[in-house]
């Protein structure tokens, strides 16, 4: 007999409608988290002399069994973990003392518990990942302050920089998608359990209690908003959609990067794959999913946000098909973090190939501009307008052909005014270009080294604050092990 079901409603379920109502298959993610919810609930009810110590000792007891036997023993025909467990409870210790768990509570209030509880070990895992990806580029970069390379914009080439410059700016990107993460962290780990449906309760509960044993940092102030919101789990999947479209132009250059075309990398072989037709092939599908996964988690937070938009208050069952999402997005951009990761760490440099680049489409010719500007006192534009002229020609251009185009342009010599020849050979070295950027920011070896050493800083600092937030988690989860030790 159905416990759930047996008093307000009659007829049984057929089983096309249990599966388009049940939640079993998310709740597999929740299973463990809501065994830990259930104990620090009824440790609770027996301080606060809501239920029995003998039948907090038989609960406790019950709950240890089911977490052994796992989630495969419970009935699926219930339509979730919650009532399944709580069947399986009754079952194994009886209704009169089972059926006193659920006393104060609601499965609303529950379940949004045991997602924040589920979420926040998944955000603290991503942010691992992350630590690593940040490394993994402040490394590699720390090997290449002087491999130069050509940078981009339009995809065409613009200036000389190197890869140390090309590389931190990735890792910059990805420290931010760090600290947006940190902060989703902060506002999901929020005790929501005292909520009951929404109204919260008449039990003289201490909702203070279970924020502790649960290691939460804080209760969440407003019963209806506890169990209405997922506000928390909208923040993490834009957390991962931003990091998303981060890693997918990671993706996309380490493609571009690898192909004949560029040839500035090769990537590891077990990061690659070949053609079933075309023996020869080395292709780069690991980049390719990530870039292609980018649509999985931007499509999750789009429909989270639909699902969400224009929910009355407070708990509707919509809410429930929100969830699902929020794992999928989770895996898919924890797993992607982690091949960035791998890929940038074991792909093979081609510093020849990059540096012959760097030059190849007159690369140099804002420095020359900026040089002709800083040894005449002409103004930018007209620079600009007589080095563009120049590059229309395709030719390294010597001291003679910039007077003859200034002569013709602006009626005088460059060399008349200050220009030199020295100069000129100097601004068309691509290391002298990246060597006289040393402002921060800039490409300079010295200036580059400097931001590795920022991002170490950063990284170190917060690593440091994860060590915290972990020990906090099992410093709470251990004083809940003992209690239940302690009463059962
Ligand atoms: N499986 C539900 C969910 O994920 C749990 C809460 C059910 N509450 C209810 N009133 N039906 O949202």
């Amino acid at each position: 007999m159905n416990i759930l079901r047996r008093g307000r409603l009659s007829a049984g379920q057929d089983e096309d409608i249990m599966n388009f109502t049940s939640s079993m298959e998310a709740d597999t993610r929740i299973f463990e988290a809501d065994i830990e919810v259930d104990r620090a609930h009824v440790v609770m009810l027996k301080e606060q002399g809501i239920i029995k110590n003998s039948d907090c000792s038989a609960i406790l007891k019950g709950l240890e069994k089911i977490k052994n036997e796992g989630i495969g023993k419970l009935d699926t025909s219930y339509e979730d973990v919650h009532i399944a467990l709580e069947a399986r409870l009754i079952e194994l210790v009886g209704e009169d003392t089972g059926g006193r768990m659920h006393s104060g509570r609601s499965r609303n209030d529950e379940v949004a518990t045991c997602i924040r509880f589920t979420l926040r070990d998944e955000l603290i895992n991503i942010m691992a990942e992350i630590h690593d990806l940040v490394n993994t580029l402040a490394k590699t970069a720390s090997k290449h302050h002087e491999t130069l390379m050509p940078g981009f914009t339009h995809t065409q080439h613009a200036q000389p920089t190197t890869l140390a410059h090309h590389l931190l700016a990735h890792a910059n990107a990805f420290l931010r998608d760090l600290g947006r993460i940190k902060g989703a962290y902060g506002r999901t780990n929020l005790n929501p359990l005292g909520a009951a449906a929404f109204a919260s309760t008449g039990f003289p509960i201490n909702r203070k209690r279970t924020t502790e044993l649960l290691g939460f940092d804080s209760q969440l102030g407003n019963s209806m908003d506890a169990v209405s919101t997922r506000d928390f789990m909208i923040e993490s999947l834009a957390c991962y959609a931003n990091l998303m479209t981060d890693l997918s132009r990671l993706a996309e250059e380490l493609i571009l990067w690898s192909s004949s075309e560029f040839g500035f990398i090769e990537l590891d072989d077990s990061y690659t794959s070949t053609s079933s037709i075309m023996p020869q092939k080395k292709n780069p599908d690991m980049a390719e999913l990530m870039r292609g996964k980018t649509g999985t988690v931007h499509g999750a937070l789009v429909s989270v946000l639909t699902i969400c938009k224009a929910l009355p208050y407070s708990y509707n069952r919509d809410l429930q098909e929100a969830t699902p999402h929020l794992w999928r997005a989770t895996d898919t951009a924890r797993s992607c973090v982690r091949m960035a990761e791998g890929m940038v760490r074991t792909a093979k440099i081609k510093k020849d190939r990059m540096k012959k680049a760097s030059t190849v489409g007159f690369t140099t010719a804002t420095e020359l501009a900026d040089t002709i500007v800083r040894e005449t006192g002409i103004p930018f534009r007209t620079a600009h307008h007589i080095v563009g002229y120049v590059a229309k020609t395709g030719d390294m251009p010597a001291l003679s052909d910039l007077d003859r185009l200034s002569l013709e342009i602006i009626g005088i010599k460059l060399s008349e005014k200050g220009l030199s020849e020295k100069s000129i050979i100097n601004a068309l070295d691509p290391m002298d270009n990246i060597k006289k950027r040393h402002i921060t920011g800039g490409t300079a070896p010295e200036e580059t080294k400097r931001q590795v050493t920022v991002i170490n800083k950063e990284l170190s600092s917060s690593k440091n604050e994860l060590r915290k937030i972990r020990l906090n988690i099992e410093k709470a989860s251990g004083k809940l092990e003992k209690t239940c030790q302690q009463y059962s």
